[in-house]
């Protein structure tokens, strides 16, 4: 009986961990093309490496990017929140555009992507909206996402 108890209470203690625990959580697909889902960038000669903390001149990137092919179909990665535009450049160019989105405890932003609304809410795998045309801005670049946490912590540990 008493065992029983503990065994009880060490399963919902588990339970129950998974459920509050942000770092969790996965990020469902993300983009129409390429076919394989959310991978990450590498890294190129020309414009660098697509994870978090990779150089960027004296900068840091600050997110994390995941292949999408210009003009391919973004998705909401789970049930989601949009909370508006969010840009990437202070100068304007064919991708500065993005979204700011919240869900499943998590506050982030996705860069290049031209949403179709900027508020309401998504279920997992509906349609944010469109990658636009990073070839245009950045040649022979991989063209990707960029994932941004709102808090500026590392999102690596959601893919
Ligand atoms: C994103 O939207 C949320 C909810 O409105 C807001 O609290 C947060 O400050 C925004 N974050 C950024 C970095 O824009």
């Amino acid at each position: 009986m008493r065992l029983y108890i503990i065994f009880s209470f060490l399963l919902f203690a588990v339970i129950c961990s998974s459920c509050v625990d942000a770092s969790r959580v996965k990020f469902g697909r993300l983009c129409s093309r390429p076919s394989n889902s959310n991978i990450k960038r590498g890294c190129d000669r020309k414009y660098g490496c697509g994870h978090y903390g990779a150089s960027r001149g004296k900068q840091k990137h600050l997110g994390l990017d995941i292949l999408c092919a210009d003009g391919a179909i973004v998705y909401a990665p789970f049930d989601v929140k949009l909370n508006g535009i969010s840009r990437p450049y202070s100068k304007n160019n064919a991708i500065n555009n993005g979204i700011n989105l919240s869900g499943q405890g998590l506050c982030f932003k996705m860069f290049y992507v031209k949403p179709d609304r900027y508020t309401g809410t998504l279920k997992k795998g509906q349609r944010i909206g469109r990658m636009l045309s990073m070839q245009s801005v950045y040649p022979g670049i991989p063209s990707h996402v960029h994932v941004q946490m709102c808090d500026r912590s590392d999102p690596t540990k959601y893919f």
